[in-house]
């Protein structure tokens, strides 16, 4: 990837610092964004880094992100913020909106910006999951746009080839979301897959990011959705 140009949206933490990282490694130049000025400070030090500050809920700041981009890059990875739980009873229907503003019609918007803006053969990965697949009470949200980035990766990848794109769904992650979400049952949570796991051991953001770095350089691959869970959807 030597001198590729790699965005990493959401790369100040877990999934996206970690691509970030192993796309230094392999001597790419990396731009990544994020909310936190200390955090993307710390991108900035640990990496030679650009760090842009942007909020992927801002839907005139991801476009004038990508205007200022020079172009054409080479891979996008979308990383961001994590799902929210809720009965649909129960859930703030401006919330949902909310959410969905930003994760769906931003997709498309992303996909828009990637079609001029990625070089042919570049690529543009979204983050999905494995663990709304299935119907279960309160995990609606995520359900829906689980199914629609298959739906988004699928139609995309048609619609702006040579352009490339694709998703991972990751299981459970080894992350600060994951700890933020867990708080004082993370550690029993990791146990639990350490036992449960057909690879005995918990998924880090490593895992995932070696993944979206294939993806990134396999130019075969467009279009589809490929799962990092360390076997966890087996387990159910
Ligand atoms: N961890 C898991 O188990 C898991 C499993 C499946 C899917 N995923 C998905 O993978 C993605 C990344 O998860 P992660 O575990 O790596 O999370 P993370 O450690 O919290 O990292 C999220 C990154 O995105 C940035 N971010 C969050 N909200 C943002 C916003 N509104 N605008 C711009 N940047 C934003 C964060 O920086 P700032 O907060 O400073 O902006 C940070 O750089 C999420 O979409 C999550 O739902 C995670």
């Amino acid at each position: 990837m030597k001198g590729n140009i790699v965005v990493v949206l959401g790369g100040t933490s877990g999934i996206g610092r970690a691509t970030a990282r192993l796309a230094h490694e392999a001597d790419a130049d990396v731009i990544v964004t994020g909310r936190d000025p200390v955090r993307l400070d710390a991108v900035r030090e640990e990496l030679g880094a650009t760090a842009v500050a942007l909020d992927l809920g801002d839907a005139g700041a991801v476009t004038r992100f990508f205007a200022g981009l020079p172009a054409p890059v080479d891979h996008v990875l979308v990383s961001g913020s994590g799902p929210f739980y809720a009965p649909i009873a129960e859930m703030d229907l401006g919330q949902a909106g909310a959410f969905f503003e930003q994760h769906l019609v931003g997709g498309l918007r992303i996909v828009r910006e990637c079609a001029t803006r990625v070089r042919p053969g570049g690529s543009l990965t979204f983050i999905s999951g494995t663990g709304a697949r299935h119907a279960a009470a309160g995990i609606s949200i995520a359900a829906i746009a689980t199914a629609a980035t298959s739906a988004l990766v699928a139609n995309a990848a048609l619609e702006i080839g040579p352009v490339r794109v694709n998703a991972v769904a990751a299981g459970f992650v080894d992350t600060e979301l994951s700890a933020r979400l867990l708080g004082d049952g993370l550690e029993a949570r990791r146990q639990d897959l350490r036992d449960s796991l057909p690879v005995h051991r918990v998924i880090g953001p490593d895992d995932v990011a070696a993944l979206i770095l294939h993806l990134m350089t396999n130019t075969a691959l467009t279009g589809s959705v490929y799962d990092v869970d360390g076997g966890q959807q087996l387990t159910r």
